[in-house]
């Protein structure tokens, strides 16, 4: 009976010999997998040495048992990384194969607010307005006060406005870019600034506290407000085609004077009314007007010497017109669905 205790011992000693050398000429994930049924099997080598070890006396049992267990965790670990070499040399074997199909690369597109305000900027680029810029975090003076926009006013209310820290407040339009640009250089200034605003507004179809408006003003000697309309007018043709027509409401704005909204006629259904227009035949764009003389004082222009106009638009609006978007939301969910189709 001692015999078999060093037999075992033995033949667990060159199966370990042969698994090395039999796992040095294996690379296919088949041949792995044959040798590891062969050795760790149900029916496999090392199950025998554990069913050989039950019938040896059990003084023996611990230092043969040791042994084959060792054997056991060495040819596991040995499978495993055989696999794991196999696995990733037949990934780079992939890349190589020219019969396989290619991997098809998602193609990027720019955000359809990015291709609306490019649309915009193209078409007064051509006009020749130049393009400027100013900080989304703005100054009450910016922002309010050089817009002629008095400290009772409603647009100033907590309500509406992210204050920040001190004089600074997130600019809730684009305007403030107007006095900046006058203040840097002298008349004649032909800008129109793009850029990021923000109001305190509930988020819903058609609110946002973050959008994007485009600031437009023209200051030269005998600038009228028939040259408003006129670059309106081209502007809209440009954007949604010849039978655009425009139309100028009376409104209220500090920092223009007279003021106006304008309309373009409804895009959908010509002017006939459609639920676009609400029936009416005409859609909203924002507000405009003439510079009004006071604005001028902040800035050092003289109100007897040049005249000019001003404009605003929101560039979300024009995007759900343009594409036909119910909600404002879209544009900010990042969801690949709507966004990939633009
Ligand atoms: N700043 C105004 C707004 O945000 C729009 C506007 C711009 C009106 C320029 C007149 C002139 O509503």
């Amino acid at each position: 009976m001692g015999g078999e205790k060093e037999r075992l011992l033995a033949e667990v000693s060159s199966a370990r010999e042969r698994f090395e050398r039999e796992a040095g000429s294996v690379s296919l994930v088949a041949e792995i997998d044959a040798l590891r049924i062969r050795y760790l099997g149900r029916k496999g080598l090392i199950a025998d040495f554990f069913s050989r070890l039950a019938q040896l006396p059990p003084q023996d049992r611990p230092v043969v048992g040791k042994a084959i267990n060792d054997l056991r965790a060495y040819v596991s670990a040995e499978i495993d990384r055989l696999r794991a070499t196999a696995a990733s040399q037949a990934r780079a074997e992939v890349v190589f194969d020219p019969t396989l199909p290619g991997t098809r690369w998602e193609r990027g597109r720019f955000h359809p607010l990015l291709q609306v305000l490019d649309e915009i900027v193209d078409i007064f680029t051509s006009m020749g307005f130049s393009v400027e810029t100013g900080p989304e975090i703005e100054t009450d003076y910016y922002n309010f006060e050089a817009l002629n926009i008095p400290p009772n006013h409603p647009s100033r209310d907590l309500q509406d406005t992210f204050y920040l820290e001190g004089p600074h407040l997130l600019r809730t339009h684009t305007s403030p870019v107007q006095i900046r640009s006058m203040e840097k250089q002298r008349p004649p200034v032909r800008m129109i600034a793009p850029g990021r605003c923000f109001r305190k507004d509930t988020p819903d179809a058609t609110h946002s506290p973050m959008f994007h408006q485009v600031e437009g003003l023209w200051v030269d000697k005998g600038v009228t407000f028939a040259h408003l309309k006129g670059v309106i007018l081209a502007f809209a043709q440009k954007l949604f085609g010849k039978d655009v027509r425009i139309r100028f409401r009376p409104s209220f704005f500090p920092f223009t004077e007279p003021s106006a909204e304008y309309d373009f006629s409804c895009i959908m259904c010509k002017g006939a009314g459609c639920r676009i227009c609400k029936n009416t035949g005409w859609l909203e764009i924002s507000g405009a007007g003439m510079v009004d003389p006071a604005v001028f004082g902040f800035v050092d222009y003289d109100p007897e010497e040049y005249t000019g106009y001003a404009f605003g638009m929101g560039v979300e609006r024009i995007a759900m017109l343009k594409y036909q978007i119910g909600d404002i939301r879209l544009f900010y969910d990042n969801d690949l669905r709507f966004l990939s189709q633009f």
